[in-house]
């Protein structure tokens, strides 16, 4: 098992009882559900496109961090010819046993950890993390010291991509539905702590059978250039950045960007 904070005590995510694995655990039986169709699948183009160019003739070795229920990893064995060997890690155990169920081929292997503590050895050609993944980590402490790893992790050639919203800081605390079906209801609640960049939220699950659920999550943003600073200090150098993963230009506007980038080792 893993040593994670439960003690209700204060924590670097701003939530008391908060953890690396907390989100995952909350959220692995519905993830599929709620978030299977999210748009996002030129993030996959993006690797698949990347790949086929660096490794046309021969596999390559990937790893994704915070690889949850499998959802891209399986849309990324499923576009690529090759038998590329694919490692995911994830803190939750909850997350890794509801990507097991997808029954991904042999050559993929997973890891329970927290990728700011530990990654596997590889060494990787890919390392990548999809869907606003990065801003699961609490701090500049956690996420320079994840992205450190990752650069230790990489081939000297190796890329790093990441696919991440812009963070919009306007918002302040919010509550919204979800969802409303005849026995069930779930309210969204969130509250924005600017000076920290952090974003903490419940989704609330009221239902006739099963009473009240709560699924808590804390998000720690940063914008394009902030990630770029604190790559740069751990070893990775930005190559090039778009607004989406077919190759828009990123400009001021852009709502997302997906970042590539290479050691500077
Ligand atoms: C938003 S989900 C994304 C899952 C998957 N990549 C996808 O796009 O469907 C974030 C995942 O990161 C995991 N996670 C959060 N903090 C982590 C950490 N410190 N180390 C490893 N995984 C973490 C969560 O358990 C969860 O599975």
């Amino acid at each position: 098992m893993l040593d994670l904070p439960h003690n209700g005590q204060a924590n670097e995510y701003g939530m008391p009882g908060y953890g690396a694995a907390t989100y995952g655990d909350a959220f692995a039986d519905v993830y599929d559900e709620w978030y299977e169709s999210l748009d996002d699948a030129d993030f996959v183009r993006f690797i698949t496109t990347h790949l086929n160019t660096h490794f046309a003739q021969h596999t390559a070795s990937v790893l994704e961090l915070g690889v949850g229920t499998g959802r891209l990893l399986a849309q990324l064995i499923s576009a690529r010819k090759l038998h590329d060997i694919c490692v995911g890690v994830d803190s939750s155990a909850a997350m890794l046993a509801a990507l097991a169920a997808r029954n991904l081929p042999s050559r993929v292997s997973t890891i329970c950890c927290d990728m700011s503590r530990d990654l596997p050895a590889g060494p990787f050609d890919l390392v990548f993390i999809g869907y606003n993944t990065i801003f699961n980590l609490p701090s500049e402490q956690a996420l320079g010291a994840c992205l450190s790893l990752v650069a230790s992790r990489l081939q000297p050639d190796g890329y790093f991509m990441i696919d991440a919203v812009i963070p919009n800081d306007d918002g302040g605390d919010n509550v919204s539905v979800r969802s409303v079906t005849s026995d069930r209801v779930v309210l969204s609640v969130s509250t924005h702590a600017r000076e920290s960049q952090h974003i903490s939220g419940q989704f609330i699950e009221f239902s006739q059978s099963e009473g009240v659920r709560l699924r808590p999550w804390v998000v720690t943003y940063w914008t394009p250039s902030q990630l770029d600073t604190i790559a740069r200090a751990a070893g990775l150098d930005l190559v090039d950045r778009y607004a989406t993963g077919d190759g828009e230009p990123f400009t001021p506007e852009s709502a997302r960007h997906i970042s590539r980038y290479r050691t500077s080792r």
